[in-house]
């Protein structure tokens, strides 16, 4: 799929339907030079974050601080929330780079989402209790160390303290923000009796990185492209500028960027009308901007926005809608992938998709080539101002054309298809062969991992203090 082609390949088209797809078309285009000016905004705000605190990046301190070396030994509780899922691991750190890992995934409501802070604490803790009866140790004062994932913007005050800056992702619940989210689970598990402290407050990217650089020292940046997107990367401390923490044992830390607010102020993104009615429409207008048009809670809801309104136009299905896909969020971004990948000659699973489970009382072929080229605008898109941000990165330190592994983590980047090529070959455009050297690592759940090692690494250094 060429990204310049300005006009669409489908054969039978009404010269309605070819204008409405050229304009489509051009509207979703992230052409190399367009791609350079996001780059170079992404550079701006990366400096921006860096230098003072509230900044639309938020570039935030993890208070992690070295690498792991494979070595370590431990067994540490994780939590990890923040996507789809609560996980609750139980990991066993056995050195040479060994690890195993028991762990259960518990669903969170969307009423549990949208309550008070206190009950979402409460069932976190229920979660736990629950885990460690059936796998924790028969000791009856064992007592654990725990890595917390929260997979939200949280201002670091220490490797275990935090406050919610803002909720994202669709998570809402009262009495949070600006207040210590380690602090607020710490009493719930007081309240239940749970002999378990929370030793590190880790971000998703963060626990992604870690989790991978304990295979792997060279790893250098952690990513996510799932429900929400966002990256970390080691940044040496002296470009950290309004770092106030004091001194610290090394001289680079993780920084958790909270990429997904990058352009809140729209100067360079390709934003469409079918983005800010998205926008508009979110619980949270005007914020997360560049993770509303890459991440898989949004990819589908973009679609069906342009879907809908071709209907509207009279460009698709004999002008009928369905109730299912009138409402808001009933095309998953998981829709588009299968329909990306159908490659049958009637396509037959966007038949299925559009006929069975969206309801549309029926479609041509035509139709349905329309609309598999709406998820790959969509879908190509998402990849190539993605790969502008680790371009950002990439300028920022100055390390093109080092060999570097990138640990990636999330829905989007393991099964949207083409995602990962799309990403490298617009990097290849901005850097060309240099790009060679750098290595794309699925590090599949490996937040809860992660966070464990973080737990790991906290626990260490506090015993090193006390002796
Ligand atoms: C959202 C969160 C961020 C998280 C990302 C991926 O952007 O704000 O903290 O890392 O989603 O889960």
């Amino acid at each position: 799929l060429a990204t310049t082609s300005l006009s669409s390949d489908i054969a039978h088209l009404t010269d309605l339907q070819q204008d409405a797809l050229n304009t489509l078309i051009k509207e979703f285009d992230v052409s190399t030079e367009k791609a350079r000016s996001i780059v170079k905004q992404f550079e701006e705000e990366m400096d921006k974050g860096l230098m003072r605190y509230g900044a639309t990046v938020a570039m935030i301190p993890s208070y992690v601080t070295g690498r792991p070396t494979g070595q370590e030994k431990g067994t540490y509780l994780a939590l990890d929330l923040g996507g789809t899922n609560l996980r609750v691991c139980q990991v066993n750190l056995e050195g040479n780079s060994q690890v195993s890992i028991r762990q259960q995934k518990y669903t969170v409501s969307d009423a549990l989402k949208s309550s008070d802070m206190r009950h979402l604490c409460d069932f976190i803790a229920d979660c736990v209790d629950q885990f460690l009866t059936e796998h924790g140790s028969q000791a009856l004062d064992q007592h654990y160390h725990l890595g917390f994932t929260f997979s939200f913007p949280v201002q670091q005050t220490a490797i275990n303290r935090g406050n919610l800056i803002q909720w994202t992702k669709g998570f809402c619940c009262t009495g949070a923000i600006g207040k210590d989210v380690v602090v607020m689970l710490q009493d719930a598990f007081h309240r239940k009796h749970i002999n378990v402290t929370i030793a590190a407050l880790v971000n998703d990217t963060v626990g992604t990185l870690m989790a991978y650089a304990y295979k792997d020292p060279a790893t250098f940046m952690g990513v996510i492209f799932g429900t929400g997107t966002n990256a970390c990367y080691y940044e040496k401390m002296p470009r950290i500028a309004k770092w106030e923490g004091g001194e610290v044992a090394f001289d680079e830390m993780v920084v958790n960027m909270e990429w997904g607010a990058f352009d809140n102020e729209r100067r360079v993104l390709p934003i469409t009308q079918y983005d800010a009615k998205l926008d508009r429409e979110s619980i949270n207008p005007h914020q997360q901007i560049y993770e509303k048009l890459i991440s898989g809670m949004y990819l589908g809801e973009i679609a069906r926005n342009v879907i809908v309104n071709f209907i509207d136009r009279n460009l698709l299905f004999n002008n009928f809608s369905s109730p299912e896909l009138n409402k808001q969020w009933t095309f998953e971004t998981a829709y588009m992938s299968s329909i990306e990948e159908d490659e049958t000659s009637d396509l037959a699973e966007t038949q299925h998709i559009l006929e069975s489970i969206m309801m549309i009382p029926s479609t041509t072929l035509t139709d349905r080539k329309i609309v598999k080229k709406i998820c790959q605008l969509v879908g190509l898109r998402a990849a190539r101002i993605s790969a502008c941000g680790l371009a950002g990165i990439m300028s920022h330190t100055g390390n093109i054309g080092e060999p570097m592994v990138i640990a990636i983590d999330g829905s989007v980047y393991e099964f949207y298809p083409h995602f990962a090529e799309n990403m490298r070959a617009c990097l290849v455009e901005l850097f060309g062969d240099a790009v060679n050297k750098v290595k794309f690592a699925l590090a599949r759940d490996g937040s809860g991992l992660g966070a464990g090692i973080v737990a790991m690494m906290a626990h260490k250094a506090e015993q090193k203090e006390t002796v």
